[in-house]
């Protein structure tokens, strides 16, 4: 069974779809079977990030009942796969996003864990999102306004039966007077995923012939650094157990026998 995850935020712009996409390749490098699905039914763009481009057939196709949500699952880099949104302004308006959760309890099984990345605001879409999901992980940015939403995406996202289970603070510039990592957790009485800095490195992805996810790109900036952490405090995986750490490990516990004895 599948842990079925909400990225979601309230706030525009906070960074759900860069999180969701290098989260989920983080994830993968944890050795889990990932699966993202594009839930901004309106302002799709996980497939751009992803720096993936032709989608036949789209999240859009299976929630109008034209197609079969297989059909609409496609490589991601890493071994991660998505579900991508359509584009068509006009689907857009017919789909039925409430057949979200039809759609993810068929692929379920198959996945370690199901990424939804959930578009800004509370309206319908962003509604039947959180529903579709058993937890939800907020995205802020450390500013009031972004931590406001962030806390009414924490409440409609718990009424809906979705578990919130921490946030990931991001845009962090560490200057004088931004709101701290600790204030953050307890304003919105959660613990803290992860603090990924501004880094232009983000950004740059966008801007290269073939665009492929910061954590593909650069895995050693501190944005693509710190969203591995993210990874391995959500999943219990200590990141760089290597086959060297862990023979280091099994030596310890040998040794912790024989000190038993
Ligand atoms: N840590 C970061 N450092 C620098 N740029 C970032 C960072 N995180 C995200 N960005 C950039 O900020 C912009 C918004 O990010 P993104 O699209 O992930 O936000 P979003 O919350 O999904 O937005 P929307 O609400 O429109 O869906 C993108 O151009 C992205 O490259
Ligand atoms: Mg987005």
């Amino acid at each position: 069974m599948a842990r079925v995850i909400a990225i979601a935020s309230g706030k525009g712009g906070t960074g759900k779809t860069t999180v969701t996409a290098n989260l989920g390749i983080a994830l993968a490098r944890l050795g889990k079977k990932v699966l993202l699905i594009d839930a901004d039914v309106a302002m799709a763009n996980l497939s751009l990030i992803l720096g993936m481009q032709s989608s036949p057939i789209t999240l859009h196709d299976v929630l109008l009942g034209e197609a079969q949500v297989h059909d609409a699952v496609y490589d991601g880099p890493e071994g991660v796969k998505f579900i991508p949104s359509g584009l068509s302004l006009d689907n857009y308006k017919r789909v039925d996003s409430e057949r979200l959760l039809g759609i993810v309890s068929q692929l379920n099984e198959q996945y370690d864990y199901i990424l939804l990345d959930v578009a800004a605001g509370i309206e319908k879409n962003v509604l039947s999102a959180l529903s579709a999901s058993q937890e939800t992980v907020l995205v802020t940015m450390p500013t009031s306004p972004a931590i406001a939403d962030a806390l009414k995406t924490k409440i409609v996202a718990q009424r809906l039966g979705s578990k919130v289970i921490g946030v990931v603070i991001n845009f962090v510039m560490n200057e004088n007077g931004e709101i701290t990592k600790n204030d953050i957790s307890s304003m919105l009485e959660l613990p803290v995923y992860g603090s990924v800095p501004y880094d232009p490195e983000v950004r740059k992805s966008f801007m290269q012939e073939k665009v492929s996810p910061v954590i593909v790109r650069k895995p050693d900036c501190p944005a693509s650094v710190e969203l591995t952490k993210v990874a391995s405090r959500l999943s219990g995986i200590k990141v760089g157990d290597s086959p060297s750490s862990s023979k280091k490990g099994f030596l310890a516990k040998l040794f912790s026998i024989f000190r038993k004895k």
